[in-house]
């Protein structure tokens, strides 16, 4: 189960800084590994706020499993073509330039083998020198989640109260929504699991693929001390 029923409700107004944060990252990749890219398909796609910027220059496909999402993504972007889909287990039968899995999307596949086994998907559906491009977040980034209070955000009308709890390389996002309905508001609960794994682990489910960068948020090597990885592989 992706979750994403009750955050759905609130998703654009507590995270609205998705494109600016991944969509520089993945025109300059593109620009950089595979210039005469066409097509894009994102994994984990969202509300679509990733893909309605890409769709500008490329023809874009996105898939989720959340139909609350795609629901959002199919109201804001009428250019991109929205798939109700599992990233671990996909058949589009055509493949893609570049493949893309953003915001820690990732992280929500549970056990290491549904990380191989996206990777697999993504590897049928690339062309050959096509591009996969994800980024996740680290056990660092869990350990230091875990130390952190109750976040409290206003989105819209309604409120939100986030809390984390993680252990070592679990780490669960309790959102509590209270929705303005009327003159009162409404509760709605939803966890989301989100787990991550050494570096190595990851590398070697990746082994099909050239790894072309492997880097933290200010393009360095990352460290123990490193919250978020993004990866450009190659096919
Ligand atoms: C943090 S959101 C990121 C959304 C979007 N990429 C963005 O940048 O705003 C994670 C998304 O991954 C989706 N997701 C989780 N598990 C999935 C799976 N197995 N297959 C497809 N989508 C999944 C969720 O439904 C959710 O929309």
């Amino acid at each position: 189960m992706s979750g994403y029923e009750s955050v759905s409700k609130v998703y654009d107004s507590v995270t609205n800084d998705s494109a600016k944060l991944f969509v520089p990252f993945i025109l300059n990749s593109i620009k950089k590994y595979r210039s005469e890219s066409q097509s894009l398909l994102e994994l984990g796609c969202g509300t679509g706020n990733i893909l309605v910027e890409l769709s500008k220059k490329y023809e874009t496909y996105g898939l989720d499993l959340s139909p609350e999402m795609l629901e959002i993504a199919g109201k804001k972007d009428k250019k991109s073509v929205y798939k109700h889909r599992d990233m671990t287990d996909f058949d589009f039968g055509r493949k893609f330039d570049a493949i893309c899995c953003m915001y820690d999307s990732i992280n929500h596949l549970t056990s290491l083998n549904h990380w191989k086994r996206m990777f697999d998907c993504c590897f049928r559906h690339l062309v050959d020198g096509g591009l996969l491009i994800f980024d996740f977040n680290t056990l660092y980034k869990f350990s230091l989640l875990d130390m952190k209070g109750p976040t409290y955000f206003k989105a819209g009308k309604d409120f939100v109260l986030l809390e984390n709890s993680a252990k070592k390389d679990r780490c669960t996002w309790h959102f509590n929504i209270f929705k303005k309905e009327k003159d009162v508001y409404k509760l709605f609960s939803e966890d989301i699991i989100e787990r991550s794994y050494e570096f190595s682990k990851i590398k070697e489910k990746l082994k099909d693929f050239k790894i072309i960068e492997f880097v933290d948020e200010g393009g360095k090597k990352p460290s123990s001390k490193t919250t978020r990885v993004f990866a450009v592989c190659r096919k």
